[in-house]
Parts: C-alpha cells; sequence; structure tokens
C-alpha cells in the first residue's frame, strides 16, 4: 500500500477527476477525504455523496477522516457511500468505543484523531480496538498551513507505546506534509503521510510522488 495519501481538500473541484486520474496513473492506492461540516472545523468541504462519486469512478482505498462535531450521525453515512477507512475526532465523539466497534463491524478500518495539543493519553482506553490512529500535525480546517514540528516527537513517543503493546496499529499523519518532513516523520516511526497541497500544487504530479516515494523508501516490489 502507498504510504502516501493525497487530500483532496487542496484542489480545485473542477480539476479533480484529472488529478485522480494522474494519481491512479502513478501508483497512489488510497484517497483521503477531509469532512468538514463547518461546526468543529470552520471550514465545510464536503459530504459522502464525493465518496461515492469517486468510489464508483476509480479503484482507490477511501480514507475518511471526519472532522465534524456529531460522528456518530456522519459514520453510517461514509460506511454507506463505500468509504474503507473511516476515523474520527477524540476531542468531538461522545462514546469512542461504541462508535470505532460500529465502523469495525461494518467492514470498515477504524481510527482515531487527535489535535495537536489533545495529550497522547487520551487515546489510552481505545488503543486495543483501534486499525489506526491520526496525529493531526497541523490544527484541523484548513489546507495549506505549516507543519507543527512537535508532532515529531509525539509521533515516537505514540510509535514507542504501541510497540511495547505489540499493536499492528498504524500511525497517520495529516498536516503540511512534505517529501522532507515525510522522510523525517517516518523516521519517528510514522507509518501513513496525508498529503494536500505539496501534490495539487505540483507541476508534476507524477514526479512529486516519486520525491516522496524516495524519501520514504517506498516502491511498489
Ligand atoms: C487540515 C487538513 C489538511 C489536509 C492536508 O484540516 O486535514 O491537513 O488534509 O493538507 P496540506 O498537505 O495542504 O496540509
Ligand atoms: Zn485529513
Amino acid at each position: 500500500m502507498n504510504p502516501v495519501f493525497p487530500s483532496i481538500l487542496a484542489t480545485n473541484f473542477f480539476n479533480l477527476e484529472d488529478k485522480l486520474r494522474a494519481f491512479a496513473a502513478h501508483g497512489i492506492d488510497f484517497i483521503h477525504l477531509d469532512v468538514m461540516d463547518g461546526h468543529f472545523v470552520d471550514q465545510i468541504s464536503f459530504g459522502p455523496s464525493l465518496a461515492r462519486a469517486i468510489k464508483e469512478k476509480f479503484p482507490f482505498g477511501l480514507d475518511a477522516h471526519l472532522m465534524v462535531s456529531n460522528p456518530e450521525k456522519a459514520v453510517p453515512h461514509f460506511i454507506r457511500a463505500g468509504a474503507d477507512w473511516i476515523s474520527f475526532h477524540a476531542e468531538a465523539a461522545a462514546e469512542p468505543a461504541g462508535l470505532l466497534r460500529q465502523i469495525r463491524d461494518a467492514g470498515c478500518r477504524a481510527g482515531l484523531v487527535l489535535n495537536p495539543d489533545t495529550p497522547l493519553e487520551r487515546l489510552q482506553p481505545y488503543l486495543g480496538a483501534l486499525d489506526y490512529i491520526l496525529l493531526m500535525s497541523v490544527f484541523p480546517g484548513y489546507g495549506g498551513q505549516s507543519f507543527i514540528p512537535g508532532t515529531l516527537e509525539r509521533v515516537a513517543l505514540l510509535k514507542k507505546q504501541l510497540g511495547g503493546m505489540d499493536s499492528a496499529c498504524l500511525l497517520q499523519v495529516d498536516g503540511g506534509i512534505q517529501p522532507l518532513i515525510a522522510a523525517q516523520l517516518r523516521a519517528a516511526g510514522a507509518d501513513l503521510f496525508v498529503v494536500g497541497t505539496s501534490l495539487f500544487n505540483a507541476d508534476d504530479i507524477g514526479d512529486k510522488i516519486h520525491q516522496f516515494s524516495n524519501q520514504l523508501h517506498w516502491s511498489r516490489s
């Protein structure tokens, strides 16, 4: 699985189909859907209908990152729309354990998201019920922000903790990621990298994906 998950938040939707074709042509396996409700975060982005439209036209896995105040209400819609992975914010869920179970029972991978200022301890009660953890490296709401360097230490700490539990839980990071930052995050223990602006603003998407693959020493063997 290509560890780079392009976020489509950064794109002009009139160019989306061309960009998705370029991603498919250059070995991208998963697309990251930054779902924003205008309440948990300021921006409003898109809903399950876009997930369904992509699923019907492209072979990608879909990773839905729910930046919404009522993830309990949104999760069933994204399950029905064909999302393969669904993550929601620990800061927004009333009862994370039940929602994680609901996502897994539907055959999807379940993830919990922490904002940059939420203590890692918040994950404690759920570590055995998670397929992945998304550590935000920007405050959610907008693409094109700068990477928060303190994320590297959070990744290293969490990776050590998961290693101690012999856990298969994957570590995903989202926000402000460029190829060199991806290399630093990989060295700290991150597994998956959500990338928006760096890819969507690239003159040559194939070359940019190649830069990430080189930095991550990833190739489709
Ligand atoms: C923030 C979004 C962004 C996006 C990545 O709410 O989640 O982090 O996915 O966009 P860039 O790569 O432009 O930060
Ligand atoms: Zn995201």
